[in-house]
């Protein structure tokens, strides 16, 4: 039994050198398990004398206890060291600034396409969209533009493989949609048109809207009031500088052009035209199917990014495509 301090004291000794769970459970066999140094001692109790052997009995156990709770108070030790460890490699700042994340916003020419949507859907037109790869019959025959109009050339059009070319106005819209819906048609068709263009104020490809009302006694005069109607509301203003300047398309007699005046910024009061329009021609009504005696209406194509540079005083087009996120914050 004198030996049961020194047992006691190797033990914490033992405990406290390891660093690691599996190497103390192997450490706690050498003390307390059937042969390790205890069950040794134990071994020697029976041959005590009957008065020696409660006290010593007693003593036994006591160490017993010391030692399994050595091993104990090691095990949490242990653990909480490990723990510490983990709380230090998963520490999360949380007073350090963020990093922030910029918000996105609508392109500016987009948003001129989804209010020219709203615009002309609360006043009864349906909204059709339509393949930017088109037919020539679509894009140049049915819209009454003879064989050897300069615009079908190679100057002006990307014709792509299997005699198909990249529409180079929405005007294709007027027929497809015509030939499928029955008058009175009121109809828009916004979307991406293509041309060997490019400069200031044009751009090889470019946004158009597409307008087609069609039904029995619709006139020119109609299209001046709905075009300056959708101005008004798209500018939010009612005192615009536009006018209509006579001019020519095959599928339109007779033919304007639409210009508009910057309103204000250092272009103040220079014309940009903005549109084509017309009164439909019969032979274009004809290619839609319907008796040009009994049906009339007017069209018109607008450019998307003219009207957005004219919103927003803004001179060239090309500022749209270039992806500068200067110029685009400012618009969210
Ligand atoms: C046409 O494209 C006709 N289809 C418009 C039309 C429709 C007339 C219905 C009659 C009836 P124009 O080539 O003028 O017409 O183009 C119409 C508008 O598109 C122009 O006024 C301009 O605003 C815009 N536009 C034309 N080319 C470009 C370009 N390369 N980049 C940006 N905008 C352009
Ligand atoms: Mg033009």
């Amino acid at each position: 039994m004198d030996n049961l301090d020194g047992i006691i004291a190797d033990a914490k000794a033992n405990f406290d050198s390891i660093t690691d769970l599996a190497a103390l459970e192997q450490a706690k066999a050498r003390f307390l398990g059937k042969s390790g140094a205890l069950a040794e001692l134990q071994k020697g109790l029976g041959k005590l004398s009957a008065e020696e052997r409660p006290r010593a009995g007693a003593l036994f156990n006591n160490a017993k206890v010391q030692i399994e709770a050595l091993l104990q108070a090691r095990r949490e030790a242990i653990a909480a060291v490990a723990l510490e460890a983990r709380l230090a490699e998963e520490a999360l700042d949380v007073t350090l600034p963020g990093r922030g994340r910029s918000r996105g916003g609508i392109h500016p020419v987009i948003r001129t396409w989804q209010r020219i949507e709203a615009i002309f859907r609360s006043v009864g037109f349906d909204v059709a969209d339509g393949p930017e790869i088109e037919t020539d019959w679509y894009n140049f025959t049915a819209l009454n533009q003879p064989e050897n109009h300069p615009a079908r050339s190679m100057h002006d059009t990307f014709y792509v493989e299997g005699g198909l070319l990249l529409r180079t106005h929405t005007s294709p819209m007027q027929v497809r949609y015509a030939r499928t819906h029955k008058p009175p048609i009121k109809v828009i068709s916004p979307g991406r048109t293509y041309r060997v263009d490019s400069d200031a104020t044009h751009s090889p490809m470019f946004h158009q809207v597409e307008g087609l009302w069609l039904d029995e006694n619709v006139s020119f005069a109609d299209l001046k009031g709905v075009y300056t109607d959708f101005l008004r509301k798209f500018f939010e203003t009612d005192a615009l500088q536009v006018r209509f300047r006579p001019s020519f398309f095959p599928f339109t007699e007779p033919s304007a052009e639409i210009d508009m005046a910057f309103a204000s910024g250092p272009h103040k009061g220079r014309w940009l035209e903005i549109s084509g329009a017309g009164q439909v021609h019969p032979n274009v009504v004809r290619n839609f199917g319907l008796d040009p005696e009994r049906y009339t209406g007017f069209a018109f194509g607008s450019g998307l990014e003219r009207l957005t540079m004219l919103r927003y005083g803004i001179d060239d087009l090309r500022l749209f495509y270039d992806g500068d996120l200067r110029f685009l914050r400012q618009f969210n």
